[in-house]
């Protein structure tokens, strides 16, 4: 949630804040700022709408400023409405700065604040913040910073500058992410690495609580003690052209078409002689050692690829598994203990309440193991294990390509597991495991069916509600394609287990209302034909998923969208690409931004 970077070297500053800011964008897009050191003064220039708007008030207001040094942000409103005014960066005295996060205890802040005569412009925390740092500077940053952050409730990534401290940017962060890299062109720092690939393929995290201090030369990193800090550095295995559309429209349809490599690059390096395994990950059995159960926690779609994983654990391993979203789990006081493996998944590995939810599963002395896609991130070092999906960076906010690798790590838990346990022969592990490498290849003959899926959701755009269904496996993967759906297309849409329907929301459906039902699994096929009978005799036009040779009755669907054939267990792989595409296409064809839905952003880093 909203994106900020520093940068300070050789390259016109301004022009390298807004390009990192455009890689950010889809962490946050109501307004956009950048301030910037010229001719020993700092300059801001901040708009309402997306960094394209700022591009433009940056070149008709600032064209000729002539700068080395500034700090950006891009932002995701949490306090104060969308406006010029409540946009970064905030000044406050000497200090000018930029915040991804919350500062809760801001009122109690302000009130002290209003006591001593200093009264806000803004309607945010983040200029409270910069007072209160600005109240305890005396001409010593670190100190002011220090003592300041003390006083501050909440979650921050700042990057700061002082009027009387030309050309260097101090940044700071709790619980916000914050990666910084130094080359020879200067220094940069930023939420996210898509900011610094065109820089180093090198960086470093910013620990929390640690002081980075940068100039042009270098970045100095002191901890909470005062004492200089050698970060441990990290590599980016991707490059510069992963992180942009590469000739597509969206970067949602890149990333969709990303899944089979995406797939590849998970599961083959955990595949040796054909079994599955996690040596390489330094991820030991002894992980499923004395466990009686097994919570996945999660948000969103990383919640829905939890799901999967608890059908196919338990399906295949009977320990009992349970699903929670994270923003829950954290509260309800979880029946918890050193017998559960606490998996948490997450494409950021940042997300606030999944990284809480860790946190309260260590205090309890489960054993934890997160599914991660960025490397070195909150959840994947505080995890006492963790497996990394190797999608590459996911810039659309509608994850696609995370949600099929985090499903494909499941997949492998539960065959690690089932084999590990003895459930399972070799024989049979080799089998599950050659079965999802051939799934992979399926995936790309999913790819082909862009045209009849959009011809199918030409039909949909002017839906209020579409209802999907599903049993099983297919259930799971039905709240996942209802989320896809409603997030980008703005239509209303809601997944039930097809079993539940008549239970109440039967009621809703009417004539044309449509309903997608997927209907893969064998052992509930018959079951949810009879639910589809049940909707289609009330008028719903349906659009059924099936697998090969599934006898399906002209009369009873619109449209039928019929897979490549594999095993039951793994047609999630292939109906997951059907459900991203006809998100996508009902979105495009409505005309929606399909990458920055509205309201909504990729790394959500406040609860
Ligand atoms: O980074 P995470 O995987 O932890 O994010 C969790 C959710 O915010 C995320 O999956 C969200 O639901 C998706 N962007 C929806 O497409």
């Amino acid at each position: 949630m909203c994106g900020i970077i520093g940068y300070i070297g050789v390259r016109d500053a301004k022009k390298a804040l807004i390009n990192g800011l455009q890689t950010l964008e889809y962490r946050g897009y109501d307004s956009a700022g950048i301030s910037y050191f010229t001719e020993g003064n700092i300059h801001t220039v901040k708009t309402v709408g997306k960094v394209s708007c700022l591009r433009d008030k940056v070149a008709e207001t600032a064209g000729d400023d002539v700068a080395t040094c500034g700090i950006g942000h891009t932002r995701w409103a949490t306090h104060g409405g969308v406006s010029d005014v409540n946009s970064h960066p905030h000044t406050a005295g000497k200090v000018t700065l930029i915040h991804n996060g919350i500062i809760e205890n801001y009122k109690e802040l302000q009130e002290e604040l209003a006591a001593k005569g200093q009264t806000p412009v803004s309607q945010t925390d983040t200029e409270i913040a910069a007072m209160v740092i600005n109240d305890c500077y005396d001409g010593d940053p670190e100190t002011a910073i220090r003592n300041a952050t003390r006083k501050l409730r909440g979650a921050y990534g700042f990057c700061i500058m002082f009027s009387d401290i030309p050309e260097t940017i101090y940044a700071i962060r709790n619980g916000s992410p914050l990666v910084a890299a130094h080359t020879n062109e200067g220094s940069i720092i930023a939420s996210d690495m898509v900011a610094l690939v065109s820089y180093s393929k090198q960086y470093f995290v910013l620990k929390e609580g640690h002081i980075a201090k940068m100039t042009k030369d270098e970045i100095l990193v002191r901890d909470e003690n005062g004492e200089i800090y050698g970060p441990t550095i990290h590599h980016i295995s991707w490059d510069v052209a992963a992180a942009k559309k590469g000739g597509y429209d969206y970067f949602m349809m890149k990333e969709i078409h990303e899944q089979p490599e995406a797939l590849r690059n998970t599961v083959k390096p955990r595949m040796v002689d054909g079994l599955p395994d996690f040596s390489a990950d330094e991820v030991s059995d002894d992980i499923f050692k004395d466990i009686n159960r097994i919570v996945i926690t999660a948000c969103g779609t990383a919640m829905h690829a939890g799901l999967l994983g608890k059908n196919m654990i338990e399906r295949l391993c009977r320990v009992p598994v349970t699903v929670d979203i994270a923003s829950e789990f954290r509260y309800q006081n979880p029946i918890i203990d050193e017998h559960t493996l606490l998996i948490t998944v997450s494409q950021s590995g940042e997300t606030a309440d999944t990284l809480a939810a860790l946190r309260l599963g260590k205090e309890h002395g489960c054993k934890t193991l997160s599914v991660v896609n960025v490397k070195g991130s909150s959840i994947a070092r505080e995890s006492d294990y963790v497996l990394y999906t190797h999608a590459g960076p996911e810039i659309a906010v509608a994850s696609t390509k995370a949600y099929s690798v985090q499903v494909a790590v499941m997949y492998l838990i539960a065959f690690r597991f089932d084999y590990y346990t003895g459930k399972i022969s070799e024989e049979d592990a080799k089998h599950y495991m050659s079965e999802l490498m051939f799934t992979i290849d399926r995936v790309e003959d999913v790819l082909e069916y862009d045209n009849q899926v959009e011809n199918i959701a030409k039909r949909l755009t002017g839906a209020n509600d579409i209802f999907f269904l599903g049993r099983g496996l297919d259930y799971a993967l039905s709240c996942e394609g209802s989320l896809k759906l409603k997030e980008i297309s703005y239509i209303h849409s809601e997944a039930y287990a097809a079993g539940e329907l008549k239970h109440g929301t039967i009621s809703l459906i009417t004539d044309n209302v449509p309903v997608i039902a997927l209907g893969t699994q064998p052992d509930v096929y018959e079951k949810i034909i009879s639910n589809v009978q049940e909707v289609r005799s009330r008028g719903a036009r349906v659009i059924l998923i099936t697998g090969q040779g599934a006898s399906v009755d002209a009369a009873l669907c619109d449209h039928q969208i019929v897979l490549p054939e594999v095993g039951p267990l793994f047609s999630p792989f292939l109906s997951a690409v059907v459900l991203q595409y006809l998100a996508y296409y009902v979105a495009v064809i409505k005309g929606l931004n399909v990458d920055q839905p509205r309201n909504l952003a990729k790394s959500v880093t406040v609860e």
